[in-house]
């Protein structure tokens, strides 16, 4: 098989943990400062797996992307999950206390501030990616990331949730597929493509990587909300049962679930054939995702 490229792999453990460092020392910096919305900026931002910042960097990596828009890039998407989450977890959504083994950005800083720390991590996403040397396809990351995040993205995927938790009948197998890919996947989606968005290469075996990465993904996340332990997971758990939520556990069964996960980072992996070895990280990225225990 022809490889796109032959670049060198490195442990998924060691290439994670530099993903989170380079992204967290570059998010202090662009957020320094003590006023306090900077504050509450920067608490939300840290303390998570930042497998999307990883995703964008291992995709920039792949396809040679110069490092500082890949950082940006990284960042950029680390700031809209950041935003969706203390959104996601404010009294008026899902109204949770613990995230990422924390009190919650409203707990600690009140809702009035929690918002505006949302609202202004989404807007410095955009900022990021604007930079004036993102390089000839800023516009299609920036398009992109506009409607992965927004109203046929993942707000619309948080608005299927939401409807779904008064809906009067369970919601069925192709229901929640589509909306978490909504929720879940499109933000995953973008990562995974950026490196070859920002390259001008075809994106489209790392699309369907993560199409399966990012459903994979949240049957995981279904899977850790039955079986996980808050102080791994760093966030309540219980939840969806509690709610009564249809999720990919209560319409497959535990063991179905586990099953579907296994297939879906397997159909991940496949997808990569074409970057031949310098794809491993991406691959263990996969196994990862599924064997999670946070
Ligand atoms: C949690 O995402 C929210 C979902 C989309 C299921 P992560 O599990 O990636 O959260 P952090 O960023 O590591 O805290
Ligand atoms: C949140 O989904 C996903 C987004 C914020 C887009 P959940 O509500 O299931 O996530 P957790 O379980 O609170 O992390
Ligand atoms: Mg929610
Ligand atoms: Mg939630
Ligand atoms: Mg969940």
């Amino acid at each position: 098989m022809t490889t796109v490229s032959a670049v060198e792999t490195r442990p998924f453990g060691e290439a994670l943990k530099d993903a989170q460092r380079l992204v967290s020392d570059y998010a202090m910096d662009c957020l320094a400062g003590d006023d306090l919305l900077l504050e509450a900026m920067r608490y939300a931002i840290i303390g998570g797996k930042m497998l999307r910042g990883f995703l964008v960097l291992e995709s920039a990596r792949l396809h040679g992307v110069d490092q500082a828009a890949a950082l940006r890039a990284a960042l950029a998407i680390e700031c809209i999950h950041a935003y969706s989450l203390v959104h996601d977890d404010l009294p008026c959504m899902d109204d949770d206390d613990l995230r990422r083994g924390q009190p919650t950005v409203h707990r600690k800083f009140g809702e009035d501030l929690a918002v505006l720390a949302g609202d202004a991590l989404q807007t410095l996403a955009f900022e990021l990616l604007a930079h004036p040397e993102t390089g000839p396809h800023a516009i299609r990351l920036i398009r992109g990331l506009a409607q992965d995040a927004g109203k046929d993205g993942m707000v619309s995927g948080q608005m299927l949730d939401m409807a779904a938790e008064s809906a009067s009948e369970p919601l069925t197998l192709d229901q929640i597929t589509k909306l978490q890919s909504r929720k879940t996947g499109c933000l995953i989606a973008w990562s995974a493509t950026a490196g070859a968005v920002l390259a001008g290469a075809d994106e489209r075996p790392l699309r369907q990587f993560a199409d399966a990465l990012g459903l994979a993904f949240q049957i995981a996340d279904d899977i850790l909300d039955v079986e996980g332990d808050e102080s791994k997971v760093g966030k309540r758990v219980q939840k969806d049962a509690v709610a009564g939520k249809a999720t990919f556990v209560s319409l497959l069964g535990l063991d179905g679930a586990k099953t579907r996960a296994h297939e879906l980072a397997d159909t991940a992996c496949d997808a990569l054939g074409v970057y031949g070895d310098g794809a491993e990280t991406l691959k263990a990225a996969a196994r990862f995702v599924i064997s999670r225990d946070s």
